[in-house]
């Protein structure tokens, strides 16, 4: 975080994530469903800046770095933005009349996958932690950020990978030992995470994180890692057509390794380098999706 004067304006990156695996273990009687997911931090980022205003005075302002014709409407400003949500959750949990005003530019595709509102709200908690002197322990983040989401977790740890467990929430840190280079392509129009797992189906034959997480364990060698998984990725293209064609571009290009992140619609393809993964985009550029260029990180 730039910038941690009280009075001073804070200035805080938030970090979009991929889902490498993810497996669906079953439905909750809270309409949740359990999951084991491997997911990785990428330095695609939104930036939020934080401002102290009056006591009691919350405002929040976006600006789009995308497309809306491509990506469809943009979310919420109003009370139901989860980084208002978020600042509204934490100074009631610790009874803060503090007031912020809070710029996000958006750079993460909504509807995507990429988990970009979660990660600009687990952003907001951190910060106004900050901004407001509240020194809440990182476990306390951790039990407000559930409140508001399965994948704010993740972002609050601020780790480059991690495996996560529940409905998400529960996280444990791992080592991402090599930077890995990734193309991410959207087709147009995204995909709403309840839709999909509202169609989600049991498989026969669930599979589980070990290779991914010895993958991990063992040095991140790219020429090994294993396929992606994601048990959302049946269901999300019975939904959205452009998700396998999506998929498709990304093989027929030259990606290593390919798959979906999250509920989608937003596919990811693996390559051998940053050089590769630039080739990869510019031979999938002309086609009817958005491409990113992106590398793990924080
Ligand atoms: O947790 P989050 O609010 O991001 O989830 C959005 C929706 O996705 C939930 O309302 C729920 O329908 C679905 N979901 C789920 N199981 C999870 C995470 C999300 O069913 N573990």
């Amino acid at each position: 975080m730039r910038s941690d004067r009280r009075g001073k304006p804070l200035v805080v990156e938030a970090p979009a994530k991929l889902n490498l695996f993810l497996e669906v273990l079953g439905r909750r009687a809270d309409g949740y469903h359990d999951l084991e997911t491997v997911m990785a931090a990428i330095n695609l980022r939104d930036t939020l800046t934080f401002r102290p205003a009056p006591a009691g005075v919350l405002r929040f302002t976006q600006r789009l770095a995308l497309s809306t014709a491509q990506l469809g409407p943009a979310p919420p400003v109003g009370d139901g933005n989860l980084v208002l949500r978020a600042a509204r959750l934490l100074a009631a949990a610790t009874s803060t009349a503090a007031g912020a005003e809070i710029e996000l530019i958006k750079r993460i595709p909504w509807q995507a996958g990429l988990g970009g509102g979660s990660s600009d709200a687990a952003t907001t908690l951190l910060a106004l932690n900050q901004l407001w002197g509240l020194r809440l322990p990182l476990s306390d983040l951790h039990t407000i950020a559930a409140q508001l989401g399965s994948d704010l977790n993740f972002f609050i740890a601020r780790t480059t990978a991690a495996v996560c467990r529940d409905r998400g929430e529960s996280v444990q840190p791992r080592a991402l030992r090599r930077r890995l280079d990734f193309v991410l392509a959207q087709p147009v129009g995204g995909l709403a995470t309840a839709d999909v797992f509202r169609r989600w189906s049991r498989s026969d034959a669930p599979q589980t994180a070990d290779a991914w997480l010895n993958w991990l364990a063992d040095g991140t060698n790219r020429r090994a890692a294993p396929p992606p998984y994601n048990a959302l990725l049946a269901p999300a293209r019975e939904l959205h057509p452009g998700v396998a064609e999506t998929c498709r571009r990304l093989v027929a290009a030259g990606a290593v390794r390919v798959g979906m992140t999250g509920s989608g619609s937003v596919c990811f393809g693996m390559c051998r380098s940053r050089r590769h993964a630039l080739a990869v985009a510019g031979r999938i550029r002309r086609g009817a999706c958005t491409t990113w260029v992106t590398q793990t990180g924080t």
